[in-house]
């Protein structure tokens, strides 16, 4: 039996062991997978002695995303741009990192939300680790535009200076012409509160996308307001954990059939 895990502070409300039972079932992989509280001085050392125990990869959640990027001796490019990992894979040669958020992102909205960002303009809110994982994912898709806004507007600058190739920095100020894709990933959603967002950036035609998963947020409750589609980040969890156990099994589990029992929990 592998073992995997995830590591976070705080842990306890994870819904990573119950994603990746369901991908084991469903897969028939023998593997088990649980979740550790690492001491917020102590993260390397709960990580090393999991390794060393045997564990075969993990998870890495809030806040030691950072962290696991310092500790990985072999990064994917992915997560060399992210500048954050989220999947370890404990090898004989030492530890690679990865980062599977963006490209969960995207899966769910291109696989279940079925929407194209080839040639369309998107809004991305926020500047933190969230927002920097997603960038180069996003820009992959060859959208029209792509808008980083922030509420301190020179981290924005600093994203669109590392990405290049056409990251648009924004504060929210002035940000008024509709777009077809608007992610929230800053942590106003966690805190209950609302960006300052013209109504104008909702059409008919937006989807509205909250990082944020488990209840609705005042994000997406004006998005709805003024006209748009809304989607949680629930699809986003469990495509993400999809693609750590691609890494870990070589194998990409059906995510409907979890997303859907998620959903009905
Ligand atoms: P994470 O790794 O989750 O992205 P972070 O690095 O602390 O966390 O970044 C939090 C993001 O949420 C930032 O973009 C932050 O904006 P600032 O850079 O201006 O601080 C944003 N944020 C947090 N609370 C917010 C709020 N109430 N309204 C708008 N943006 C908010």
């Amino acid at each position: 039996t592998d073992r995997y895990a995830v590591f976070g502070h705080p842990i306890a409300h994870s819904k990573s062991p119950l994603i990746h039972a369901a991908f084991a079932r469903q897969t028939g992989q023998d593997m088990t997978y649980e979740a550790i509280l690492a001491p917020l001085d102590g993260f390397a050392a709960s990580v090393a002695a999991f390794a060393a125990a045997g564990g075969r990869g993990a998870n890495v959640t809030v806040p030691f995303k950072e962290q696991a990027y310092q500790l990985a001796d072999r990064l994917t490019p992915r997560a060399q741009r992210a500048g954050a990992v989220n999947t370890l894979k404990f090898e004989a040669g030492g530890t690679l990192g990865d980062n599977t958020d963006g490209a969960g992102l995207v899966a769910d909205l291109t696989r279940n939300l079925k929407r194209t960002l080839a040639g369309k303009r998107i809004l991305l809110l926020g500047a933190g680790g969230a927002a920097r994982g997603a960038i180069e994912p996003l820009l992959d898709q060859n959208p029209a535009a792509l808008v980083v806004a922030n509420r301190t507007v020179s981290r924005a600058e600093e994203l669109a200076a590392l990405f290049g190739r056409g990251v648009v920095a924004s504060g929210f100020d002035g940000l008024d012409t509709p777009f077809d894709l608007v992610v929230n990933a800053t942590a106003a959603s966690l805190a209950g509160e609302l960006p300052p967002l013209s109504p104008a950036l909702f059409t008919a035609d937006t989807l509205a996308y909250d990082m944020m998963y488990g209840r609705d947020t005042p994000f997406l409750d004006f998005a709805r307001r003024h006209g748009a589609a809304t989607a949680d980040g629930l699809g986003m969890l469990v495509e993400q954990a999809a693609e750590a156990f691609l890494l870990w099994r070589g194998m990409r589990p059906d995510t409907a059939p979890v997303i859907a029992s998620l959903r009905a929990a």
